[in-house]
Parts: C-alpha cells; sequence; structure tokens
C-alpha cells in the first residue's frame, strides 16, 4: 500500500556564511526552523530481483531522474542496506521550487522516510533530548547519506529547531520555539544557491574575511546561538515550560515577554545572504520591510530572507498580527503570494509525518 508523507518546509531562523573553503563549499551557523506548510510525497515500494525508480510529480519544473533528492535518496539508502526494490515516488508539489524553503531537501527525507515504511525498517524519531552522537547503526547512515545528498537535508531528519554547523549538514537539535505565526512571502524571482555563494565570495574578498577569521566567528555565533537557546531551558526561564519549548505564543501579554525576544536572539540573528540577494533584487528588501511593519502595533517579532531566497518571512506574536502583515503585503505588492502559517516544533513534526 501506498504510504503518504509530509514534506515539511523550513526558513532560516539566522544564517551566518563564512569564507569559501578549499572543498568548494562554505562554514555555516545557522539555525533552521520547520514549517507546517508541507508538499505530500507518496512512496510505494516492492522487493525485487534489481532496482527500479519512476517518478512524478503534479509540477512540471520537478526533475523526475536522477537529478532529483528524492531520486538520489532513496538510491543511496537502498545501496546502503543492501536492498532491490521496485519504487514508486509522487511528488505533489505544493511549496515553491527553487524558495529557500528547503521543499527539494525535504522531499529527499520524505521519500526516505515513506521507503522506510514501506520496506518495514522502523526508526526512533529524533527526541528532543536524544543527542546525535548517541545514535548508531542505520541512524547514522541515513544522516550521512542525507548529507550527501544536499548540506540542507539532514535537518530534516531532526525537524522543530535545528543547529546546522560546518556546511549546514552537521545537525543538532535545538530546544523548540513554540509554534509562533509566520508569513512566509513567495516572490516569483528565483535566487539560484550556487549563485548567490559566489556573489558572497565577491563580497567579502574586499572585506579581507580569511578562513581563520571567518570560522572564529562562527565559532563564536553557533556558541552565542546554543547557549542562548540552552539558558531557557536550564534556568527554567519563563518561556521555557516543562516541555522545554520556548515559548512564543499569542496568550503572552506582549512581545516583550516572548522567549525568544528576552533571551535577545532576535537583536542579532540575521541573514548575511541579505547583503548579495536585497541589491539585485531591491523589492525583495522592499517585501521584507513590509512584512517586518516596523512602527505599527502588528509589528513582526523579526523578519527576514529565508535561506538564498527568494521566499521571505516574519514571525508574530498573533495570528492578527499576522493577517495585518499579509493586508499591508496585498495593499502594496498586490501580486505577491503570501501564506499564514506557524512553526513545527519536533514532536508535531514527527508525529503528524504520515497523512
Ligand atoms: O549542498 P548543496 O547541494 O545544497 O549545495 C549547493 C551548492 O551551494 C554547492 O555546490 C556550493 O556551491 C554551495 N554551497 C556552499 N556552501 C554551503 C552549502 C552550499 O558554497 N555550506
Amino acid at each position: 500500500m501506498p504510504t503518504a508523507v509530509r514534506s515539511h518546509a523550513k526558513i532560516n531562523l539566522g544564517l551566518h556564511i563564512g569564507a569559501p573553503r578549499p572543498d568548494g563549499f562554505h562554514g555555516l551557523a545557522t539555525v533552521y526552523q520547520t514549517l507546517e506548510l508541507y508538499d505530500i510525497v507518496t512512496v510505494t515500494a516492492l522487493p525485487a530481483p534489481s532496482t527500479t525508480l519512476c517518478l512524478t510529480s503534479n509540477d512540471n519544473r520537478v526533475p523526475t531522474d536522477k537529478c532529483n533528492t528524492a531520486w538520489k535518496m532513496v538510491t543511496l539508502a537502498l545501496e546502503s542496506l543492501g536492498i532491490f526494490a521496485e519504487v514508486k515516488i509522487h511528488i505533489d508539489k505544493r511549496l515553491p521550487v527553487q524558495g529557500g524553503l528547503g521543499a527539494g531537501s525535504a522531499n529527499a527525507v520524505a521519500a526516505l522516510v515513506g521507503l522506510e515504511a514501506e520496506l518495514g525498517i522502523t526508526i526512533q524519531p529524533c527526541a528532543p533530548s536524544v543527542s546525535i552522537s548517541l545514535r548508531n547503526g542505520w541512524e547514522a547512515k541515513r544522516l550521512e547519506i542525507a548529507a550527501q545528498v544536499g548540506s540542507d537535508v539532514p535537518l530534516f531528519l531532526i525537524g522543530g529547531t535545528v543547529l546546522g554547523l560546518d556546511r549546514g549538514q552537521q545537525v543538532s537539535p535545538l530546544p523548540d520555539i513554540e509554534p509562533t505565526w509566520c508569513v512566509v512571502a513567495v516572490p516569483e524571482t528565483g535566487v539560484s544557491t550556487a549563485q548567490a555563494f559566489r556573489d558572497w565570495d565577491v563580497l567579502i574578498a574586499d572585506e579581507r574575511l580569511t578562513e581563520q577569521s571567518s570560522n572564529d566567528r562562527l565559532e563564536q555565533l553557533s556558541r552565542t546561538y546554543a547557549s542562548a537557546f540552552a539558558e531557557e531551558i536550564l534556568e527554567g526561564g519563563q518561556g521555557a515550560g516543562s516541555s522545554g519549548v520556548l515559548s512564543l505564543g499569542e496568550d503572552r501579554a506582549g512581545p516583550e515577554e516572548s522567549a525568544l525576544v528576552r533571551t535577545g536572539i532576535l537583536s542579532w540573528v540575521g541573514n548575511d545572504f541579505e547583503r548579495v540577494v536585497f541589491p539585485q533584487h531591491p523589492s525583495l528588501a522592499e517585501i521584507k520591510r513590509i512584512l517586518a511593519g516596523f512602527g505599527t502595533p502588528e509589528a513582526a517579532l523579526h523578519a527576514s530572507l529565508s535561506g538564498s531566497g527568494s521566499a521571505l518571512f516574519g514571525l508574530y506574536q498573533t495570528r492578527g498580527d499576522g493577517e495585518a502583515a499579509q493586508a499591508r503585503l496585498k495593499q502594496q505588492v498586490p501580486e505577491i503570494r503570501s501564506v499564514l502559517t506557524r512553526t513545527l516544533p519536533r514532536g508535531a513534526y514527527w508525529r503528524e509525518m504520515f497523512l
């Protein structure tokens, strides 16, 4: 019987980029956050004398051959498990392609989860308290395979709020933020991630950012991220309920009481890609400004480009504040598509994975 899996989007709450490395990648310190928005990936797999793959999608921009991340993931997984199977994958696309929302990467993990269910391989989802180093065998192997498929694939094997280091593939769970209203604006403009990284290199060449100084900066940032989130839990801060989830919900009296604001994280998180993407696409900077609504009673807690874009997001204290942001967008940039959603903590991410 086919297995249908939700393939959730992510945003980058913060994203700091280092200098180019000899391996062609860039060091990163980022905080990923999964969202309620999703594509649906349906997998059918039966053991067979040799492996065959058939991939379809409702969106003709999705590659249906070995270039597809889901194809790569399933092929590597079967090779690694030493299993031959006849596999059918259908991707029902609802998220934008090339949007900075990690949709293709999430599809790869959803295809893997579907394949595992079809073949009867059970995995304990990563609980908030379980550290990566404690896991072994297949669970460690699938993280390795995910990293081979793409730098922002492994985060979807964790879900919720996730710290990403090295080239973004070295992931560890952070204490989750409570479901927070989020407006995602999806401009038509496509931004190539590889090109954005090349533009970053040109920018920092002028700033003489060496590999050493960049590593120092990223290490400092990753420590700050980890401790800013951990502090809330260890100190049992107001925001960290017994569930170990940072609170940012609409039950709070005002933004000053939300944990993310109190820890000061929102005052210094940012996305380095904005420095190269905004000058080339000034309309994206304008959308960020509208999402932020600075100076209005419904102002965002935080607004930013996600990944290298072109999607942008705003986080809001209440549903009403999110709706006000959508109304501002509709009035000032009528052609822009926007979606009101919420951030998705790790527990719900795994509970709601199967349809
Ligand atoms: O890992 P992924 O396939 O997503 O990377 C796509 C491209 O983005 C890489 O080939 C590289 O040019 C660039 N990249 C990078 N540094 C990273 C991640 C990606 O330069 N940390």
